[in-house]
């Protein structure tokens, strides 16, 4: 542990996620004064929330400089692609999260694609296309269902799964020709459609060392069951027996480890989160994506699990010192419950006032996401996920009932929730 005085962290970012972090440097002795750019009413609580946008990198970058900041941890990707982390360091500024050059894993899904087949890590097959008559050539040939991405960010929106070869050509024409997605889309991936079930890991990574996060599991669909539109996620717990330990290993050796060493053998010094998106296949784990940032909702059941200080870890993974550091994770499981605005991931209304209970047990948080301060001081929605209940348990079943019993004392008038988080294990158990 560090005798140094205590640092002003900066989080940068708005959402769950970011009030998680927030808390771990509420509740981290390495952390004194903590600032978050934009922020949400529930980091005001113990943060100055300074009205900067998550993607104002100048901005930023001089609130930075201005404050004295000390480290900024970097929650979404935008910032971390156009290259915040960067022109932190130009200004001898610690932060968690990987430059620009590490980011366009996140922010490329073709610059990804070549990278897991030059370092044979198992993916769909996959081709990459930025004329339009070409991708419906090859889609001539291909077998349905395909998927088509569009190459850069699209907010969670640029995946499509086609059943058939009318869609596939839509899609492409309408990607490439006719400007969805903007420029994301301009150039797009056409990938084998893997089958299974989908899960993820995150791995906190500081050049070749790392550290593998404990297991936890998103539910992407809106409504129960797995039905309807995919979301940001409504809900995630850990650990989950998706991956027990026996497949843990293999995880490691043929993805985790091979994709380190690979990032590494690029000449990319990678100091931040590496989310990797799986479909678990009848032949095996496969990697669908990497994410260069901590997963929301999955930040809130595992920064909340960690024994060790998540500042400590994030710390040293910006030094280059994660080497050092033995990471320890706490017995109890985790979950955490996405309060929604009914119509969310489609239109939804805002401004509802959010009743919350006068007080929250042990072990149970209430951390914000869509969420504003209105003028008479009233705490209500402003986005469509607005709160992720999260409680700590002994058992599933305990931070289950913990989460859902919190969730049922909080109100407003379009709360939407999905009833099923964890369910699928809590029937295996
Ligand atoms: P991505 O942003 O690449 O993870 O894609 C978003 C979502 O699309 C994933 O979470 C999967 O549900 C789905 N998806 C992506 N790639 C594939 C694939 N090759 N096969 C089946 N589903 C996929
Ligand atoms: N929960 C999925 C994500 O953060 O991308």
């Amino acid at each position: 542990m560090s005798d140094q005085a205590p640092l002003t962290a900066l989080i940068v970012g708005s959402g769950g996620r970011e009030h998680t972090l927030a808390q771990a440097c509420v509740d981290s002795p390495l952390i004194g004064r903590i600032l978050a750019a934009p922020g949400n009413p529930g980091m005001a609580q113990n943060c100055d929330c300074v009205s900067v946008a998550a993607d104002d990198i100048d901005a930023l970058v001089e609130l930075a400089v201005s404050e004295n900041v000390g480290f900024v941890i970097i929650g979404p990707e935008v910032p971390l692609c156009l290259g915040l982390v960067d022109r932190l360091i130009e200004k001898d500024i610690l932060a968690y999260g990987p430059k620009a050059d590490g980011a366009r894993f996140e922010g490329s899904k073709t610059y990804t694609k070549e990278l897991l087949l030059k370092y044979n890590i198992p993916t769909g097959a996959a081709a990459n296309f930025d004329v339009a008559a070409s991708a419906i050539e090859y889609l001539g040939t291909a077998s349905y269902p395909i998927v088509v991405k569009a190459d850069g960010l699209a907010a969670g929106k640029g995946v499509i799964i086609a059943e058939d070869h009318e869609t596939a050509t839509q899609t492409v024409t309408d990607m490439i020709d006719g400007g969805a997605f903007g420029d994301s889309g301009k150039s797009v991936l056409i990938e084998e459609c893997l089958f299974g079930e989908e899960t993820s890991i995150h791995v906190i990574v500081s050049g070749s060392d790392y550290v593998i996060l404990p297991t936890s599991q998103d539910h992407k669909q809106a409504y129960e069951g797995d039905k309807g539109p995919n979301t940001g996620g409504m809900g995630a717990y850990s650990p989950a027996d998706l991956i027990d330990d026996a497949m843990m290993r293999k995880i490691e050796a043929e993805i985790v480890k091979p994709s380190v060493d690979g990032i590494a053998a690029e000449g990319i010094d990678f100091r931040g989160t590496l989310f990797i998106g799986l479909m678990m296949t009848p032949t095996g784990p496969k990697v669908l994506e990497y994410n260069t940032r901590f997963g929301d909702p999955e930040s809130q059941v595992l920064i909340t699990r960690l024994e060790t200080d998540p500042v400590e870890i994030m710390l040293a993974a910006a030094k280059g010192e994660l080497g050092q550091l033995s990471v320890k994770v706490k017995d109890e499981y985790a979950m955490v419950v996405v309060l929604a605005s009914a119509g969310y991931p489609g239109s939804y209304p805002k401004g509802e006032t959010i009743h919350f209970p006068d007080t929250v047990g042990e072990n149970e948080v209430i951390f914000h996401a869509g969420t504003k301060t209105a003028d008479n001081g009233d705490i209500v929605t402003n986005g469509g996920r607005v709160l992720g209940v999260t409680a700590l348990g002994a058992t599933l079943g305990e931070a289950s009932e913990k989460a859902y019993a919190l969730c049922d004392k909080i109100d407003f008038k379009s709360k939407f929730l999905r009833r099923d988080i964890g369910a699928k294990e809590l029937n295996r158990a």
